[in-house]
């Protein structure tokens, strides 16, 4: 629909060129750009979007904006609508440009016909933000900041906007498995913001309908979230405030929003307690989307979630004090995803009659593992997702016993080719991981009694991603370089013993390499340049020796490189001057010496480059002065001498020396 309209006025606006063009045409026989009288753009807003893209920085970003040129009409303008009348602009859309500006330029504020905004996914890295001038947007309705880079309190100027309907502040995590590198791109995008008054910032916003503001910090907004919604925001359809660190019981004043048809109050970190599941969200007739995880719910389940015809998702899993007994389902059920790991629910009667059809994401608790699942859930032949918590008495309970048998699940997942993703939680369990050939992603948390990794991991070809944070004995397998689709790998408190097999040299398609604590002694193999692909590769906390190879020169296509305390020693090689697509690079470790390489002034890509408490001596190399991208240079902690630098082209760099 929304596009629909987009096209329908960029038509209208080519029309209104093309209409007043031809008339332009007879006035002047001939040259057009002398009347720019004639375009549907007013040169007020022209001048203001120019100011605004010269604010902008297209070192990083997907467009250069060619199309904003002063003379042509703006409202044919990439990411530019106007009103087909008034030639005002109204629409703003910059989602996932890229761009990075520091602050919002003012010339911004100038466009005050705007309906729509839209600034998500690019870095607006200021601190004017707070005094930003959102209250002259008197016709707002959609206003999207999300994955912006913006910190600091919300702008109070956006709770002015009366007239909102779609309020988006909220970070997405864009990328899970590149997530936590310094300066990959979804981190920079990060929001970081925070309101301590939430009732005054919804006070005055009466026609939102969609408010998400996940990751944003109330934590200090006291208890009274849900009753400020219900008496400012009563027509609320979407409310998403996941991560919010909201505190306090659902208020009963809540069940005035009988509107949602998405709540989603997940908290992956600590959530005091949300009380007893609020019986009244199953009288919100258009309720499809529940997302209760993590939010320390107590007590017993009621079955009339279980029994609802609209809910697609129903997520309550890490609600470890919550009960309840998982009803028979004799009718088919419209869930998508049902989450019931890490809770204290039980199944009732399984009966072969259940079914459900549509059910693609799964998470069970032990006791429903225990049981014979498969006959309790029906032939859940859609289901992709599948995750298994083992973990007995809802404790993180490292001393595990034998655990479930996952033997049938793991044959039935053998046949079940449409099952591609599954988590194992604290599983243990022993062969048959090489039958699950089907598999597109495999994590493996705190699986610790598990002993070595199986050679048969090499069966699962299929395997894009593979998430190991389960301490397995013995070393990695060579058999790992069979995996040849993996595009993310990561490990995390293995403890491998022996040397990193050079076979992963043959992982070619592999984007992302994260291994933290991953054991490994040794030096690390010279196959590692083989993986061209590369985007990020993180190691922390690693046992090997000797000296950084000189072959991660040849991993050309390295935007991030971040090695902490992993054991290298001696000098660092001088084709690190190849990694020319780098962004940012960090290393430390005492073990690391000599001088800094020269050819680190060709990394001209570089954002963030931080050496800091290694052991390096001599003198910084000049050639740093042609990093011009940097915006932080910390050097410090080392042996070097004469830390004067020119730094006078790298104004906005932070420099750390000495
Ligand atoms: C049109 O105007 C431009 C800018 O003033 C000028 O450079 C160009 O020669 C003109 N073209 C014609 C066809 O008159
Ligand atoms: C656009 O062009 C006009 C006429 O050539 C000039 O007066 C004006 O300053 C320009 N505006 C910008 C923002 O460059
Ligand atoms: C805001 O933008 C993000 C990223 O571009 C997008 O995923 C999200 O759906 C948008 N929010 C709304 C409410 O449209
Ligand atoms: C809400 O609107 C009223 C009336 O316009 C105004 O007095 C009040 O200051 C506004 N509150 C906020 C938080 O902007
Ligand atoms: C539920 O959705 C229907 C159809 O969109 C709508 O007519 C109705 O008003 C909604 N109910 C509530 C309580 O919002
Ligand atoms: C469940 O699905 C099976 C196979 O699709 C079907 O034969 C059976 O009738 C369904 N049962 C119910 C209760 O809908
Ligand atoms: C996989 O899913 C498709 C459609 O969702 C279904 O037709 C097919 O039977 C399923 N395959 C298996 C092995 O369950
Ligand atoms: C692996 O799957 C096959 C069927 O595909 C089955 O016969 C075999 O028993 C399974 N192996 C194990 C160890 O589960
Ligand atoms: C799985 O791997 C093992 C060991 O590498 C091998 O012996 C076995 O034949 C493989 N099974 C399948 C089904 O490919
Ligand atoms: C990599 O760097 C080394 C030393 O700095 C240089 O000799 C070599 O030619 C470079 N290789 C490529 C492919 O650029
Ligand atoms: C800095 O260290 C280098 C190498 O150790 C040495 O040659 C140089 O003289 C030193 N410079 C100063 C100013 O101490
Ligand atoms: C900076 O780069 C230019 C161009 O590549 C080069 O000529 C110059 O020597 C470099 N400066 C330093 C100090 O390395």
């Amino acid at each position: 629909m929304a596009s629909i309209g987009w096209v329908l006025l960029l038509f209208l606006a080519q029309l209104h060129t093309l209409l007043s063009t031809s008339i332009a045409h007879r006035a002047d026989g001939g040259n057009l750009t002398h009347l720019p009288v004639s375009f549907l753009c007013h040169p007020n807003q022209a001048k203001a979007l120019l100011q605004l893209k010269k604010s902008f920085s297209f070192s990083r970003s997907t467009t250069r904006l060619s199309s904003w040129r002063n003379g042509t009409d703006c409202c044919l303008w990439e990411g530019v609508g106007c009103d087909p009348s008034s030639g005002h602009v109204t629409i703003l859309d910059l989602n996932n440009r890229r761009l990075s500006t520091h602050g919002l330029d003012p010339a911004l504020f100038s466009l005050i016909s705007l309906q729509r905004l839209d600034l998500s996914m690019n870095d607006i890295n200021g601190d004017n933000i707070r005094s930003a001038g959102f209250e002259r947007f008197t016709f707002l309705t959609h206003l999207n900041l999300s994955n912006s880079g913006l910190y600091g309190q919300i702008p109070p100027s956006i709770s002015k906007l009366v007239n909102l309907l779609s309020l988006d502040l909220s970070t997405y995590n864009t990328d899970y498995y590149s997530g936590g590198f310094y300066g990959s791109n979804s981190y920079d995008y990060y929001n970081n913001l925070w309101e301590s008054s939430f009732d005054t910032f919804v006070a005055n916003l009466s026609n939102l309908r969609e408010l998400y503001l996940d990751s944003v910090d109330l934590s200090n907004s006291g208890e009274e979230w849900g009753t400020s919604l219900a008496a400012y925001v009563p027509q609320l359809q979407v409310l998403s405030l996941a991560d919010c660190h909201l505190s306090g019981p659902i208020h009963k004043a809540f069940s005035r929003l009988h509107s949602l048809v998405v709540i989603n109050l997940q908290e992956t970190s600590i959530y005091a307690s949300a009380g007893p599941f609020p019986e009244f969200f199953m009288d919100f007739p258009n309720l499809t989307v529940l997302q209760l995880s993590g939010i320390n719910l107590e007590g017993r389940l009621p079955s009339r979630p279980f029994q609802s015809k609209n809910l697609r998702v129903l997520d309550l899993s890490y609600n470890m004090n919550l009960s309840g007994h998982v009803p028979n389902f004799s009718n088919a059920s419209s869930l998508e995803t049902l989450r019931l790991d890490r809770t204290n629910f039980v199944y009732a009667i399984p009966t072969p009659s259940s079914n459900f059809t549509s059910l693609k994401e799964l998470g069970l608790n032990r006791n429903l593992i225990s049981m014979d699942f498969l006959s309790a859930f029906g032939r859940l032949e859609s289901l992709h997702q599948l995750d298994l918590d083992c973990f007995l008495d809802n404790e993180l309970d490292h001393d595990l016993d034998s655990g479930s048998d996952l033997g049938p699940i793991f044959s039935w997942i053998g046949q079940h080719k449409n099952l591609t993703s599954l988590g194992l939680f604290g599983c243990n369990f022993s062969g048959a991981v090489g039958n699950l050939t089907g598999l597109q992603t495999l994590e493996m948390h705190d699986c610790n009694t598990y002993g070595s990794m199986p050679s048969s991991i090499g069966n699962l070809t299929n395997l894009r991603n593979l998430y190991i944070s389960s301490r397995f004995s013995g070393p990695m397998p060579a058999a790992i370089g069979e995996l040849t689709n993996l595009r993310n790998l990561y490990i995390e408190g293995a403890r491998f013993s022996g040397p990193m097999p050079a076979a992963i040299g043959e992982l070619t398609n592999l984007r992302n390499l994260y291994m933290n604590n991953p054991g490994f002694s040794g030096p690390m193999p010279a196959a590692i340049g083989e993986l061209t692909n590369l985007r990020n590769l993180y190691i922390e906390g690693a046992d090997f020796s000797g000296p950084m190879p000189a072959a991660i020169g040849e991993l050309t296509n390295l935007r991030n490189m971040y090695l902490q305390h992993s054991g290298f020693s001696g000098s660092m090689p001088a084709p690190i001057g190849n990694l020319t697509n780098l962004e940012a690079m960090e290393i430390s470790g005492r073990q690391i010496s000599g001088l800094i390489p020269n050819a680190i002034g060709q990394l001209n890509k570089l954002r963030w480059l931080v050496l800091q408490d290694c052991n390096f001596s001599g003198s910084i190399p000049s050639s740093i002065v042609n990093l011009t991208q940097l915006t932080m240079l910390d050097l410090s902690f080392n042996s070097l001498n004469g830390t004067k630098m020119n730094t006078s082209n790298q104004i906005n760099t932070s420099v750390m020396l000495g």
